[in-house]
């Protein structure tokens, strides 16, 4: 077993659906067990677990039917590489399963060595990332950036349309056949929705969409799934049953599009959806998760919204894509999220999520930062996610997800810290 013992564990549990508890009673081991086999590999109090153990796991765990390294994109089973028609891309959450998704972060788990900066890799040693980016972004840019160059490859890029020759009258296009001959695969966010789809057409290379105008952010929706299922696996908790509150602009914001309909792929979950009468959730979203058994309510109300949740996700007000007659209405200062609220409405294992960027501008009413030393508050948790999932993404749409672990080496190098 090279994957650490506890990425392991998590692992099987994730694929099995099964809390702590319920995960102690399958194997027939204790609590106190499980717990320090849980530890990392470096931890003193880190036990090995036996071996028999460790069978016993593989066996149920590849029993559950989520089967590794298969990521179905546009319908392609496995690792098919971006090459004319065959091209593979990641354009949507639609193009999920549940399987599907669990083997994409069991690919995660297997990068965490090299996220940590323990590890690295050149599994995409001269392969050129062409990130293109026509709308504003830092975590999205610079952590597919760091995704690609810490599997080995090398980022080339262009910022905003001024600076591309779209300026200059280049359609989609004729730009994303242009730039396939340059790179092995291409990022793209863009103000329009559809239009990252577009470039996929014309490209000969993987395109994946890093947020198309109010449409999606498949990325993004990967890693906060990410996240909470790993803090829910500390937690004693699973995504199926989880009660999920979602605040603030649902209907411009498209992360909370992607990442509704991907856990939505889940089990028998409450969604919460709470934000101002001008801003709900689109309706098809909606009634996509109710038709899939969940429980689905909407509010204008931020306090009895978020009480009882597992998860409050966050979102920034998206005002540059309001259209010129459209006004904010009702998204008063009692409509953020703070330490008080917290305190009165939620539970001590409350996570606390939010996309980024918050809007830190007085007046702007987005999560608060007073929030900061809070341990709910999982949003930088949440950014560090970002790596390994992207660097996921990577492997499996270039196939290469199975070479990593052989690959790894130590790194020679160390961060210093102050002091
Ligand atoms: N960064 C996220 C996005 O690009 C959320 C936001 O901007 O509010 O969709
Ligand atoms: N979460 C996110 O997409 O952040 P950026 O807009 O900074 O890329």
């Amino acid at each position: 077993m090279s994957l650490q013992q506890q990425d392991f564990l998590r692992d099987a549990m994730r694929r099995l659906g099964l809390t702590r508890d319920a995960f102690v009673s399958r194997i027939g081991v204790s609590r106190r067990a499980l717990d320090t086999w849980l530890l990392p590999d470096e931890s003193p109090e880190s036990r090995k677990m036996p071996e028999i153990v460790q069978r016993f796991v593989s066996e149920i765990s590849a029993q559950s039917g989520s089967p590794v390294n298969t990521l179905p994109i546009n319908g392609v089973e496995g690792n098919r590489r971006g090459l004319s028609d065959g091209a593979a891309h990641l354009l949507s959450v639609d193009q999920f399963s549940r399987e599907s998704v669990e083997a994409l972060l069991r690919v995660a788990d297997i990068m965490q060595p090299i996220a940590h900066r323990q590890k690295f890799t050149r599994v995409l040693e001269g392969a050129v990332l062409a990130n293109l980016f026509f709308e504003a972004s830092t975590r999205t840019r610079l952590s597919f950036s760091s995704a690609f160059s810490r599997l080995g490859g090398s980022v080339c890029d262009t910022t905003g349309f001024t600076f591309s020759s779209m300026a200059k009258g280049e359609s989609i296009r004729d730009t994303s056949r242009v730039i396939s001959g340059y790179a092995d695969a291409i990022v793209v966010r863009h103000p329009e929705q559809g239009s990252v789809a577009e470039f996929a057409q014309a490209a000969v290379v993987p395109v994946i969409n890093g947020g198309d105008g109010v449409g999606e952010h498949p990325s993004q929706a990967l890693l906060d799934l990410y996240t909470i299922q790993r803090e829910f696996a500390r937690l004693n908790k699973t995504v199926d049953g989880a009660h999920i509150a979602f605040v603030g602009d649902l209907k411009y914001g498209r992360t909370v599009h992607s990442l509704g309909k991907l856990l939505g792929l889940y089990k028998h979950l409450k969604f919460t959806f709470v934000s101002p009468p001008s801003l709900e959730m689109p309706g098809h979203i909606v009634e996509a998760l109710a038709m899939g058994g969940h429980d689905v309510e909407q509010t204008h109300d931020l306090k009895s919204g978020v009480k009882g949740a597992d998860v409050i996700y966050a979102t920034r007000i998206q005002k540059e894509r309001f259209n010129v007659e459209e006004t904010l209405e009702g998204y008063s200062a009692d409509f953020q999220i703070n330490q008080a609220l917290v305190n009165a409405q939620c539970a001590a294992d409350t996570l606390i999520m939010h996309p980024l960027p918050r809007d830190s501008r007085s007046g702007a009413n987005d999560l608060s930062t007073d929030l900061d030393q809070d341990p709910r508050l999982a949003i930088f948790r949440q950014t560090d996610n970002g790596i390994p999932v992207r660097m996921a993404i990577f492997a499996t749409l270039l196939g290469v997800e199975n070479q990593i672990e052989q690959s790894m080496r130590d790194v020679a190098w160390g961060l210093r810290t102050a002091g």
